[in-house]
């Protein structure tokens, strides 16, 4: 039986209790957001080292900023916490957005918490169940429209210019200054800016509110540098990357599957004010990032959440150097959605709905059959 001793405990302090982004950093916003503030403590998100994929990358210092462990399982928390506070100062009644699903699931979420309707778009058939789930379980009004994400948006842009209804999307200018608040909390963890910050491309909001937030950060004087921002699409759905729009964009993960991105000027002015790049992976490369993530570093995420890191390991060490990346460099990538949101791909090797699903070995409850398994 373990003894602990209590009288050890007493000198202790309490921990600070986070009180969510907007609180956290309300000098930082302004006043139409922090007079009502509407939050489920979002942000506060852990900043993993991951050696391996350090040591694959010929000696950088690398951590996964996992988005994952917000309240609704995705970074949109942070943009939805302050879009649905700001619509809250406003008196706005309901909300509405196009979703490849984190989206709806954080709208649904935050406008229950504030009392408000949510209207969600989302492209028939082609988002995670998971994320469905939330939507509903949250209480928004969920259509599912035949057409594609590009398609979901441009009649949400549509319904709330003619209608007394909030859009919530990443243009909504409050969603993008909620959003910055990844990049404050990596300098606070670090000291300083990284060399390099990686992340998934969609619709591009998050780069754009990434590198927001480093330059406010310098600006106050918290930060001396500025990291160089690597941005990656699916190479299915790839406009920035190709220079033209995808009319039909494909790709398993589902997330990024956009053709028009809305913030495509402001994801190219911080790919070339931060001297940074933006390229595509392919599906097969996501799925192997994936499984990296999970089986090396213990971190559970959704395809598109793996392809900051698909991209690393498709520049490897030889593009870094060639980029002028210097051993000892630090590297974020922002892993933006958890795993259990669309956890199917864990179970496939190739990035194909036909391809051979892994099973649990079926065994007698029996302890030498179960050891020989095991391999013990
Ligand atoms: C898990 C995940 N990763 C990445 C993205 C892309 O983010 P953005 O659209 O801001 O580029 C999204 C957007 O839906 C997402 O849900």
């Amino acid at each position: 039986m373990v003894k602990y001793n209590y009288n050890l405990m007493k000198g202790i302090k309490m921990a600070h209790i986070w009180q969510g982004i907007i609180e956290e950093y309300k000098d930082l916003f302004p006043s139409t957001i922090t007079d009502s503030i509407i939050t489920l403590k979002e942000g506060n998100t852990p900043l993993i080292s991951a050696p391996s994929l350090g040591k694959t990358l010929g000696g950088m210092e690398v951590y996964i900023k996992f988005e994952g462990t917000n309240p609704t399982g995705s970074f949109k928390d942070r943009g939805m916490t302050s879009a649905i506070s700001a619509a809250a100062g406003k008196g706005v009644k309901a909300v509405m957005c196009a979703s490849t699903g984190n989206t709806s699931a954080s709208a649904a979420a935050y406008a229950k918490r504030a009392g408000m309707k949510c209207g969600v778009l989302i492209p028939d058939g082609k988002i995670a169940y998971g994320k469905l789930s939330q939507a509903i379980a949250h209480g928004a009004t969920v259509m599912a429209v035949k057409g594609n994400f590009d398609d979901c948006l441009e009649t949400v842009f549509e319904l709330t210019d003619e209608y007394p209804i909030e859009l919530v999307n990443s243009v909504n200018p409050n969603r993008i200054l909620g959003q910055r608040s990844g990049a404050f909390e990596v300098v606070d963890e670090l000291g300083e800016a990284p060399e390099i910050h990686c992340l998934p491309v969609g619709n591009a909001g998050n780069i754009t509110a990434y590198w927001q937030g480093y330059r406010d950060y310098k600006d106050a004087g918290i930060s001396q540098n500025l990291p160089r921002m690597f941005g990656f699409q699916a190479a299915g759905a790839a406009p920035i990357v190709n220079g033209a729009r995808v009319l039909n964009p494909e790709t398993i993960a589902t997330a990024i599957r956009i053709g028009n991105p809305a913030s495509w000027a402001q994801a190219e002015a911080a790919r070339d004010d931060s001297n940074g790049l933006i390229d595509s992976v392919t599906d097969a490369e996501i799925l192997a990032a994936h499984k990296i993530l999970s089986s090396e570093i213990g971190v559970f995420v959704e395809p598109a959440s793996a392809a900051g890191v698909a991209g690393l390991l498709k520049l490897g060490a030889t593009g870094l150097a060639k980029l002028g990346v210097k051993p000892g460099s630090r590297i974020v990538i922002t892993s933006t959605g958890h795993g259990l949101k669309d956890p199917l791909w864990a179970l496939r090797s190739e990035p194909s709905e036909d391809s051979p699903q892994v099973e649990a070995i079926k065994v007698e409850n029996n302890k030498d059959q179960i050891l020989e398994i095991l391999g013990l």
